[in-house]
């Protein structure tokens, strides 16, 4: 039994393994594909890999509660929507991660954890060119990290970013791509002032969201996220308080914390409420309403 542990596909796994894969529901009766489970530091990727060298890949953070993965057909599909963007072929289907899972439950005995799924495209070429369209798609790797740690709703402090910004512009700001070095920046430079964690205003100047997790900001009662055109990561969370009308989009200066009455970041692992920003104290939320919060989105519980 291990508090962590992950599997990566013995060869570039594209769609071909993927069409092979019996339908949704049907994950206790396929075989695995070929590949090598063990210690995430043990295991290796090829140096030529491309999520390696250029963050030229994307993954999903799912929450595994009790042995069940949570929201994951919304997490599927930003995966899918987001290899669909950025040009990738599309990532494994449910079947084989459902599969997986269960392995890695059985490998590991964890039930309660975070599982992390990756999608690489692969190996090819030097450079930032892409490998020849022929091959790109066989080219594509995946590999999986299930770690045990539980959903988190204590306190944080914040400090805004004045390095880093969200492009509001890019396509990457809609997909939860590899790179996060400029979030690891910002987290430093929170660090640095004293603060816990980086929130990151959108390019545009207003509030965005945090280093991995969205920004709830409410006001009279009412919560508010900053829009998408804002740069913010379409959060699995997010797009749950929206359709389940417990939330709605609005443009957030930088003052809006000033006069809020709470505020929370919130991810698939859990949602946090905001004490401080910039040295300011924000009016406490206790960390038992933002849970209600949270587990109203994931059971779809109306207001
Ligand atoms: C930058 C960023 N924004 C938002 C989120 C929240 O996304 P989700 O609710 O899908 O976990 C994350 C999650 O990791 C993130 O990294």
């Amino acid at each position: 039994m291990s508090s962590t542990i992950a599997w990566i596909a013995a060869a570039p796994d594209g769609p071909a393994a993927a069409a092979a894969s019996p339908p949704a529901g049907t994950a206790a009766a396929m075989s695995l594909p070929e590949g090598q489970w063990g210690d995430p530091g043990d295991l290796a990727l090829p140096l030529s890999d491309r999520g390696l060298l250029l963050g030229d890949g994307l993954f999903e953070t799912v929450l595994l509660e009790e042995g069940r993965l949570q929201l994951l057909a919304d997490h599927l599909e930003r995966w899918r929507t987001s290899a669909a963007l950025l040009g990738m072929a599309p990532p494994p289907p449910r079947s084989l991660i459902l599969a997986l899972v269960a392995e890695a439950g059985t490998r590991s005995g964890i039930r309660t954890g975070a599982l992390r799924l990756n999608w690489s495209r692969g190996s090819g070429g030097r450079g930032l060119d892409l490998p020849a369209p022929a091959e790109a798609p066989a080219a594509h790797r995946f590999w999986l990290q299930l770690s045990a740690t539980p959903p988190r709703f204590d306190a944080v402090t914040t400090w805004i970013s004045r390095q880093e910004r969200r492009n509001a512009a890019s396509l990457l700001s809609r997909c939860k791509s590899f790179a996060y070095t400029a979030q690891i920046q910002a987290r430093r430079e929170a660090h640095a002032a004293g603060a816990d964690d980086a929130l990151l205003l959108s390019s545009n100047g207003d509030l965005c969201c945090g280093s991995a997790a969205n920004l709830l900001v409410r006001h009279q009662g009412r919560w508010t996220t900053p829009p998408l055109a804002s740069g913010c990561l379409p959060g699995v969370m997010r797009g749950r308080a929206l359709r389940l009308g417990r939330a709605r989009e609005g443009l957030l200066e930088p003052s809006a914390l000033a006069g809020c009455d709470g505020a929370v970041l919130i991810n698939s692992l859990g949602c946090r409420p905001i004490h401080r920003c910039d040295g300011n104290a924000l009016p406490p939320i206790p960390s038992g309403q933002t849970e209600q919060l949270w587990r109203g989105l994931l059971e779809g519980a109306t207001p």
